[in-house]
């Protein structure tokens, strides 16, 4: 089965979500997502982008799907999403689908929220990296990313960056043997 990422920003207190957005707005994060759930090395494949109906539903219209991207929804109701975006009950579900019928045409798999979803996501035997953007400031969140640091280790932090009075860094952690 396909190994799988986590990408996420949390704060100081692991908070993610406010009222069904982010709590911030950091251009610079933006990027950093796009830039990496976008980039491949084969110009045949693209990457997976695995999200919550609620997180689908928070995307802004002009970026959803999210180009570029293979989107795939998880929903346990039945919906109808546009043209060439995927649905699945469940993230193994998703997982199979992507091992099963898309393989030769992906390279690279992102889980990418909310909440409902990294919780399932961090405890899962696939998923082997989180790159996490860290945040050095407290939100008032309604939605927290779950402890995750008696299963993954940090490994690279990258310098520190300023926007808007905010400081942030980015950081990868990798499962624990
Ligand atoms: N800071 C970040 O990096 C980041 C990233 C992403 C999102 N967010 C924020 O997180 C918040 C949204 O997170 P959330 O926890 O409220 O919602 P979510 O995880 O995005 O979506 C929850 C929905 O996903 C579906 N779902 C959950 N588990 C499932 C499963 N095992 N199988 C099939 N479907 C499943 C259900 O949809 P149905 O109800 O349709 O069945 C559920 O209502 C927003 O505030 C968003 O802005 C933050």
């Amino acid at each position: 089965m396909f190994p799988f990422s986590i990408i996420v920003a949390v704060d100081l207190e692991n908070g993610i979500g406010k009222n069904g957005g982010l709590p911030w707005h950091l251009s610079g994060d933006m990027k950093h997502f796009k830039d990496l759930t976008t980039s491949v090395e084969s110009r045949d494949k693209k990457n997976v982008v695995i999200m919550g109906r609620k997180t689908w539903d928070s995307l802004p219209s002009k970026i959803k799907p999210l180009p570029e991207r293979m989107n795939i929804i998880l929903t346990r109701k039945a919906l109808l999403f546009p043209e060439g975006v995927f649905q699945s009950a469940s993230l193994n579900g998703a997982l199979d689908l992507i091992n099963d019928h898309l393989k030769g045409r992906v390279e690279k798999v992102f889980v990418i929220g909310g909440g409902e979803i990294f919780n399932e996501a961090l405890n899962h035997p696939h998923c082997h990296k989180i790159y996490l953007t860290q945040i050095l400031s407290k939100f008032t969140c309604d939605t927290f990313f779950p402890p995750f640091t008696h299963l993954f280790q940090t490994l690279n932090e990258s310098p520190h960056y300023h926007e808007h009075s905010l400081e942030y860094y980015f950081a990868e952690y990798f499962r624990k043997e």
